[in-house]
């Protein structure tokens, strides 16, 4: 059986599931809230989580792999969002590399991938996923209706949360399966055909400053190759994105 923690309230479903992934819980274990007071986003963002109105939730896995190669769960994850998406609303997200899950080019899912290591051996991965399910306009904060939306706004019908995580973790499984014993090849694949970034014109702001170029694709880590205006190929691991 899944070890699945639902829980009403809580602060950040990522803190809970770092604390199980610590006491050694099985991989698998999945923490589901129906509302985060302290949600987190990536670089140190807030991650705004209302009740009952979104899917705010945290796996942990337990692969064998490098920590260099846990990108790649994080698009194999995106992958199992944008599939259990399609299934359940019939809507066609885009995702933007790395996390980000846009429809109409607003972000309805954000995902965050952390770690727990020792030496160069990953011991767990903690995959944060948050989706804007059933907001309406009116319940997103000012300053993120031109940014962000939600699966019902788009698709105009409430959606069943429940039968929306299901989903994605039955595609999420059969990925998982299928990378542990043939590798990253197919959700690389995968994950090029639903990405938008891939052939254009970016900008990457990271922490050490901006790179203009062309994202020409991911390496086989599920890095970002970005083409820089003089040619140079860089490798990027983590950035914001301005298409
Ligand atoms: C992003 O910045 O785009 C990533 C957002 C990740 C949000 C999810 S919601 C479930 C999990 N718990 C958190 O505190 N954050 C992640």
């Amino acid at each position: 059986g899944r070890h699945v923690h639902f829980e009403e309230s809580v602060t950040s479903t990522q803190k809970i599931a770092h604390r199980l992934a610590y006491e050694g819980t099985p991989e698998g274990t999945i923490v589901v809230a129906e509302e985060q007071q302290a949600g987190r986003g990536r670089l140190d963002r807030l991650w705004f989580s209302p009740k009952y109105t979104g899917v705010w939730m945290s796996i942990i896995l337990r692969p064998s792999i490098p920590p260099s190669q846990t990108p790649q769960l994080t698009l194999l994850a995106a992958v199992a969002v944008v599939q259990g998406i399609q299934e359940v609303t019939g809507l066609e997200p885009d995702i933007k590399w790395p996390n980000d899950i846009l429809i109409g080019g607003k972000k309805v899912v954000g995902i965050l991938t952390e770690l727990q290591a020792e030496a160069d051996r990953v011991n767990s991965v903690i995959i944060g996923i948050g989706i804007n399910v059933n907001q309406t306009i009116e319940q997103f904060p000012e300053e993120l209706t031109s940014i962000a939306t939600s699966l019902s706004i788009q698709q105009g019908d409430k959606i069943d949360r429940a039968l929306l995580i299901q989903s994605i973790l039955a595609k999420l499984e059969d990925l998982y399966h299928n990378y542990l014993t043939n590798g990253f090849k197919v959700v690389k694949l995968l994950w090029e055909s639903y990405a938008i970034s891939i052939g254009k014109q970016i900008i990457a702001r990271t922490l050490n400053g901006s790179i203009e170029g062309r994202a020409i694709g991911i390496t086989d880590d599920g890095v970002l190759r970005l083409e820089g205006m003089d040619g140079t190929i860089h490798l990027i691991h983590s950035a914001d994105i301005e298409i």
